[in-house]
């Protein structure tokens, strides 16, 4: 239960929607929807205004080398940082939501605390972690992964899809490649908490209003490269031609069987190009990007096996050459049922229809378990719609989520499990 009475329902709600109609606004398209890419000037905007209202709310704003806003408020000396947030940046034509609630939300925590007076017992971090989607191309949940000190220099060497180094990306937008080892964080972390919209169907079916999340799907990134041989479209006979796009359809129905067949939960096949892009030439070269996800990391593994055993036969088939690069994975993570039973207890105490679920969308929570213990809710997502202008989630879902993330971090505040244990080599900070 709530520690701090009359602290049930103290998030400002009209002040929660309204910060997101302003975050909306940057990056907002004509036709709705919101476009606010990693590093982008749009990211750095909405950086710069959240870090305004952390400021308001008694927090004390910084940008770490890796791009990350931390906005910190002290607690009364027990051990481990207890951490809040979610992501600023976007994927292209997204929606208003997906990152951004969970910022705003733990701002609006935050000030709700400070309004009455409640100092937790745990250092409290809110956290907008940078570059959560991957949408330039390169690999997602960099500012996560910085702090879970998993950066390496071969990461920030990696051109994105334009060609541009992450590390510069870094740089451009007011981070410290050359200092990306001072993001990890040294401190131990009792826990974190992030508040999400489901981004699928099942809360908005069911109905609920909050997502108790299980666990957060396992997924890896596989580049899948054709190469065939570029060639006269008018003169080329059609059993003459090695025609990589050709390949690369097939693959591209291949890699929907993984799924559709039940090998993996689910399968993407969410990119394609070919050179040399003419319409008047058979194409030599074909590249797909492909997203595979399942709650169990071995499943991903055999799915990825069988579809290099597809591009064998394609291969074959078609007189190309197809290679399968297995990209960045990231493991499935089960939440702590400690933070889960506080989320559970939180909705129950707000009178909130409750479910739990897994999560199919990757968090930066599953890098923040690397640390210690992590927690998920969700608040539903009209007609299971995101990563699209057409996300939306009602204003009083918006609202509720808010108010449990606020009880289960104060739950979460006084279970003393959760204290780590004061480090016997000495603070490693
Ligand atoms: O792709 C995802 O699951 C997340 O939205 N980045
Ligand atoms: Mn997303
Ligand atoms: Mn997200």
């Amino acid at each position: 239960m709530t520690a701090a009475a009359g602290l049930l329902a103290a998030v400002d709600g009209r002040r929660l929607l309204d910060r997101l109609a302003a975050l909306a606004r940057i990056g907002g398209l004509p036709g709705g929807g919101v476009t606010r890419l990693a590093y982008s000037p749009e990211d750095v905007r909405a950086r710069e205004l959240v870090a305004g209202w952390m400021a308001e709310a008694g927090l004390e704003p910084s940008v770490d080398p890796a791009g990350n806003l931390l906005g910190r408020r002290p607690g009364g000396g027990a051990r481990g940082l207890l951490a809040i947030g979610s992501h600023l940046d976007s994927v292209v034509e997204a929606g208003p939501l997906d990152g951004a609630y969970g910022v705003v939300a733990a701002v609006e925590v935050a000030d709700a605390l400070a309004r009455a007076g409640v100092r937790l017992r745990h250092d409290l971090v809110v956290v907008a972690f940078s570059n959560e989607e991957g949408a330039r191309g390169t690999p997602g949940m960099v500012g996560s992964q910085a702090i879970a000190g998993l950066l390496t220099d071969h990461d920030l060497a990696v051109p994105d899809a334009e060609g541009v180094p992450l590390g510069e990306r870094i740089a451009a937008s007011g981070g410290d490649p050359g200092r990306i080892a001072a993001a990890a964080w040294r401190e131990p972390l009792a826990a974190f908490l992030e508040l999400h919209i489901e981004q699928g169907p099942v809360l908005d079916a069911a109905p609920a209003v909050v997502g108790v999340v299980t666990g957060v799907t396992g997924r890896a990134n596989v580049d899948v490269h054709v190469t065939g041989v570029a060639n006269h479209a008018g003169t080329t006979p059609m059993r003459a031609r090695r025609d990589a796009l050709v390949a690369a359809a097939e693959l591209v129905l291949a890699v929907q069987r993984l799924g559709r067949d039940g090998h993996v939960r689910v399968a993407t096949a969410g990119q394609i190009s070919a050179a040399p892009g003419v319409w008047n030439v058979v194409p030599g070269a074909a590249t797909l990007t492909v997203d595979i996800r399942d709650a169990d990391d071995a499943r991903v593994d055999r799915a990825i096996e069988l579809l290099r055993e597809a591009a064998a036969g394609v291969a074959a088939r078609t007189g190309t050459h197809v290679e399968v690069r297995r990209g960045p994975s990231v493991p499935a993570v089960p939440t702590d049922p400690r933070l889960a039973g506080a989320f559970a207890a939180a909705a129950d105490a707000l009178g909130l229809p409750r479910l739990d679920l897994p999560s199919g969308a990757g968090h930066d929570a599953q890098v923040m378990a690397r640390l210690g213990p992590v927690g998920m809710a969700f608040v539903p997502s009209v007609a299971g719609v995101s990563h699209s202008p057409r996300e939306r989630t009602r204003p009083e879902h918006l609202v509720a989520g808010a108010n449990v993330l606020l009880n289960a971090l104060l739950t979460a505040d006084l279970d003393t499990t959760l204290d780590t244990p004061d480090d016997p080599a000495g603070d490693a900070a």
